[in-house]
C-alpha cells in the first residue's frame, strides 16, 4: 500500500512508520515539525533500512495538503498530526480547535478531492470523559472534559458523518489508552518539549536525572493503593494496532470504533516501581494534591479490537518501562543528544 502519514514524525507517528515501512509498505511522512523531529525519521529510515518521503508542511496549509495529495495515489491515510496537550488546550482552545478541527477538514477535502477515502484516525480514551465505568466500552456516551478532548470528539463526529453521507469512505476510530515505551532498539522514542505532562515521561526524567521527585497527584482515589489507575499501553502494539485497522478496512466501508489499551490497569504506585525495578534505584516520590480533571480509574474494554482487528496488547508494562528507559537513557535530552 501507499500510505500517507500526517504527524509521522511523532511519537506514536514515528513508531507507526517504521512498522509500515517493515511490511513493506510506501510512506510518505507530512509533518510540520511543531512538535517533532526530523531526527525521527532519520532513525526510522536507519531501522527499516528504506526511506520515508517527508514534506515538511501544515495541514492548516490546504494548498500544500493538495499537493501532496496531486500526482500521488495513496490507498489510505493515517492521520495523526494534531496538538495533545490538555492544559495547553484549556488556555488556548482556539489554536485547538484550528488546528486540530480545521486542519483534519482540510485533509478530508484533500482525500475527498483526491479519491482516497481510507483513512485510520488518531483519536484517544480522553473522549470518554470522567467515566468510570470500567473497563470502558466503545459503545460507552462520549463526553470530553477539556478543549483537546472535545477536539477528538468532533472530529469522531464529522468522520462518522461523511461516512453516512458517502459510503465509500472506511474509517477506523482508534481510541489509544495511556501511551508509552519506545522501540527496542532505543533509537525511537517519545520526546516530549518542556516538563511531561504525563506520568511515564515524567518518571523517566526523574531517573536520569532532570526532575528531583515524581509528584504524584492524589492519593486518596477509591482505589487499592489510593493512586490512580490507567491503561498503559507500548507504543509498539498501538503502531501494529494501526496496520491491523488498516488491514480490516481494505476490504469494509464505515466508521468503526476501536479501544487501543492492554484491558489492565496500573496504578501511579505501580508503574513507579515497575520503573524503579528497571532501573535498579529507587525513584523519588511525594504525594500532592489531586490533579483537577483526572478520573480515578480508566482501562480498556478491549474485545472489540480483539475481535474484529484479531489485535491484542503483548507487551506489558515491565517492558514498557525498560524500553522506555533504553530510549531515555541513551538519548537523555531527546532527538536533540544527537545533535
Ligand atoms: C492525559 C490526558 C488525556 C490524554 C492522555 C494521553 C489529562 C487530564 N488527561 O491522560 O487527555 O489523552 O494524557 O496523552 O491530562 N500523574 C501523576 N504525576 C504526574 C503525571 C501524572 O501522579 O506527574 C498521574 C495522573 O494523576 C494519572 C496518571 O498519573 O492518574 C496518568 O497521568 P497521565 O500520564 O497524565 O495520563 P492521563 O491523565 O490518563
Amino acid at each position: 500500500m501507499k500510505v500517507l502519514v500526517t504527524g509521522g514524525a511523532g511519537y506514536i507517528g514515528s513508531h507507526t512508520t517504521l512498522c509500515l515501512l517493515e511490511e513493506g509498505h510506501e510512506v510518505v511522512v507530512f509533518d510540520n515539525l511543531v512538535n517533532s523531529s526530523l531526527e525521527s525519521m532519520r532513525r526510522v529510515q536507519d531501522l527499516a533500512g528504506r526511506t520515508v518521503e517527508f514534506v515538511e508542511g501544515d495541514l492548516l496549509d490546504a494548498s500544500a495538503v493538495a499537493s501532496v495529495f496531486s500526482g500521488a495515489s495513496f490507498d489510505a491515510v493515517i492521520h495523526f498530526a494534531g496538538l495533545k496537550a490538555v492544559g495547553e488546550s484549556v488556555a488556548d482552545p482556539l489554536r485547538y480547535y484550528r488546528t486540530n478541527v480545521v486542519g483534519t477538514l482540510n485533509l478530508l477535502d484533500g482525500m475527498n478531492a483526491a479519491g482516497v477515502r481510507r483513512l485510520v484516525f488518531s483519536s484517544s480514551a480522553t473522549v470518554y470523559g470522567a467515566s468510570e465505568d470500567v473497563p470502558l466500552p466503545e459503545s460507552l456516551p462520549l463526553n470530553a472534559t477539556n478543549p483537546y478532548g472535545r477536539t477528538k470528539e468532533q472530529i469522531e463526529d464529522i468522520l462518522t458523518d461523511i461516512s453516512s453521507a458517502d459510503e465509500r469512505w472506511s474509517i477506523g476510530l482508534l481510541r489509544y489508552f495511556n501511551p508509552a515505551g519506545a522501540h527496542s532498539s532505543g533509537r525511537i522514542g517519545e520526546d516530549p518539549r518542556g516538563i511531561p505532562n504525563n506520568l511515564v515521561p515524567f518518571v523517566a526524567q526523574v531517573a536520569v536525572g532532570r526532575h528531583k521527585a515524581v509528584m504524584v497527584f492524589g492519593n486518596d482515589y477509591p482505589t487499592p493503593d489510593g493512586t490512580g489507575i490507567r491503561d498503559y499501553i507500548h507504543v509498539m502494539d498501538l503502531a501494529e494496532g494501526h496496520l491491523a485497522a488498516l488491514h480490516f478496512l481494505k476490504d469494509r466501508t464505515g466508521a468503526f470504533q476501536w479501544n487501543l489499551g492492554t484491558g489492565q490497569g496500573s496504578s501511579v504506585l505501580e508503574v513507579i516501581e515497575a520503573f524503579s525495578t528497571v532501573v535498579s534505584k529507587k525513584i523519588p516520590y511525594e504525594f500532592a494534591p489531586r490533579r483537577k480533571g483526572d478520573a480515578a480509574l480508566s482501562y480498556a474494554d478491549a474485545s472489540s479490537a480483539r475481535n474484529q482487528l484479531r489485535w491484542t496488547a503483548k507487551r506489558d508494562l515491565a517492558r514498557m518501562c525498560a524500553d522506555h528507559w533504553n530510549w531515555q537513557r541513551s538519548n537523555p535530552r531527546g532527538y536533540d543528544s544527537s545533535l
